[in-house]
């Protein structure tokens, strides 16, 4: 009998159908599978399916995207507005057109101080305008005047056991906050749609100004006595922030204010922007909105990168000791590799150079912290990873991003608990998706809803 050559897609198709009978012929043995076990059997047929459609039809269009789009987390799809921050892959970061080097010398200071003040970015976030020092320190107060937190929200976090993870606890406080929403009220009372951004605002301007004291609450719950200083009407936000963390250096509150302005915003389409935008979407009020933003950020390969970072570093510092040899320190990336592991702080989704919020954290460092160790191996690990990543073939980007450095920063200071950093991620991109969803609110935009499609209407759109 004479075999017809079969495409590989179709073998992969037949494949599925085979598994498809024999559960039906498994089925009269003596123990039926379990739901578990029969998707055990499958999930190596679609996996193959999957494969074979990308590799036979990846690069067609199907509708206005490519195939390798759909499956390939829509990277570099063109589908949502946000003005306040643009990702170039080549030069990274611009707020409103501003590159960090240009934030960090338009935006206002704290007196004495060299870093931009958050407040100033948010300023510029929202209306593309510089503001004066005076509009920046009205901000501060006016937070300051927010920023108390209802006490059933204090009690939520005191209840959590303090092995909860910090960002799980930082989503609960937020979500709660729900509570107060004055879009939420305005909504059940009917407001019109061109009034929406208004209790928008003021939810948005409330989520920002409570985050110190809920941030603070968590990190002395955790890892402290659970007893919390007031805020400092007079005091910036990144003060207030480092007061109520226990930090009275004054570096340390330079290093907030750097931190959270660079963490912002990342343009629209990164997990955690993106997923405050698109909650948002629905109506969920901001806090509803952003608490889903920071269960995003909760992720490994968003923000939870910056404490995997130093836990790596750590642990690599354990193997091959301090001072080590650059060959130790290549040897020990490649087990990373061969382990299955990402390096934790290295590539990007768009990025194709090393992240100016890198550069600058590395800047700071080399001013404030030069000698610290884990900030060398820090900068030794920049000088071998690029390299190996290039020859492990695999990572688009080979370069340092935002978590690679931020983690080394913070411990110099003494904020040494890893578990905690994506909080502070979470407190400074609190900033970004709030300047966007009072923007999405004013601008009327609607609810999100892309369509999806099954692997079967690619295969039909493509039969011979
Ligand atoms: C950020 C990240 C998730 C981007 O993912 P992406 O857009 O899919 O990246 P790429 O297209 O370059 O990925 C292609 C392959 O290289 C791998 N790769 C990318 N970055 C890598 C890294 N730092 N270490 C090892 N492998 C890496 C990917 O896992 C992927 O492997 P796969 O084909 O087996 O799935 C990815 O670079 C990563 O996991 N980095 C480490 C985590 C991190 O630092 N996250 C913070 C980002 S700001």
């Amino acid at each position: 009998m004479a075999f017809r050559a079969q495409s590989p897609l179709l073998s992969a198709l037949r494949s599925a159908q085979l598994a498809r009978a024999s559960v039906r012929f498994a089925s009269t043995g003596a123990k039926p599978l379990t739901l578990k076990e029969r998707l055990a059997e499958l999930i190596p047929t679609e996996i193959e399916k999957v494969k074979q459609i990308r590799a036979e039809h990846g690069k067609k269009s199907f509708g206005p995207v490519l195939v390798d789009q759909l499956y390939g987390g829509m990277r570099g799809l063109p589908a949502l507005i946000w003005d306040g921050s643009v990702l170039d892959a080549e030069e990274g970061i611009r707020f409103r057109g501003k590159s960090i080097p240009e934030c960090q010398e338009l935006l206002p200071k704290a007196p004495g101080g060299s870093e931009p003040l958050p407040e100033g970015l948010f300023w510029l976030l929202l209306t593309g305008e510089i503001p004066t020092q005076e509009q920046v320190k009205e901000l501060s107060r006016e937070w300051a005047a927010r920023a108390a937190v209802p006490e059933f929200v204090e009690e939520i976090l005191d209840r959590c056991p303090p092995t909860l993870h910090p960002m799980s606890q930082f989503s609960l406080a937020v979500t709660a906050l729900n509570h107060d929403s004055a879009f939420a009220k305005a909504y059940q009372e009917g407001i019109s749609k061109k009034d929406y951004w208004q209790s928008t605002f003021e939810d948005s301007m409330d989520l920002i100004a409570k985050l110190p004291n809920i941030a603070g609450t968590i990190y002395r719950n955790v890892f402290g006595d659970g007893k919390l200083p007031p805020i400092d009407p007079e005091k910036d936000y990144s003060h207030n922030l480092a007061t109520l963390l226990g930090f009275d250096n004054e570096a340390f509150v330079e290093l907030l204010r750097l931190y959270i302005t660079i963490h912002s915003d990342h343009e629209g389409g990164n997990v955690s922007a993106h997923t405050g935008k698109l909650v948002g979407s629905a109506l969920s009020d901001p806090f509803l909105a952003f608490g889903a933003s920071l269960n995003g950020l909760a992720g490994p390969l968003h923000g939870l990168a910056n404490q995997e970072v130093l836990i790596w570093l750590r642990k690599m510092q354990a193997k091959i000791g301090e001072n080590a040899s650059d060959e130790a320190v290549k040897e020990y990336v490649w087990s990373t590799l061969k382990a299955g592991q990402v390096v934790p702080g290295y590539g990007h989704a768009v990025l194709r150079k090393t992240d100016p919020r890198y550069t600058a954290q590395r800047e700071f460092a080399l001013k404030h912290m030069g000698n610290d160790p884990l900030f060398k191996l820090v900068a030794q690990v920049y000088s071998v990873v690029p390299d190996i990543l290039l020859e492990a073939g695999k990572a688009k980007n080979p370069w340092p991003n935002v978590d690679a450095h931020s983690g080394v920063l913070l411990s110099h200071y003494g904020l040494t608990q890893m578990q905690f950093y994506t909080v502070l991620f979470g407190v400074s991109r609190a900033f970004g998706v709030a300047a966007q969803l009072i923007w999405d609110r004013a601008l009327g935009a609607p609810l999100e809803r892309p369509k999806s499609y099954s692997s079967d209407a690619i295969h039909k759109m493509f039969k011979q």
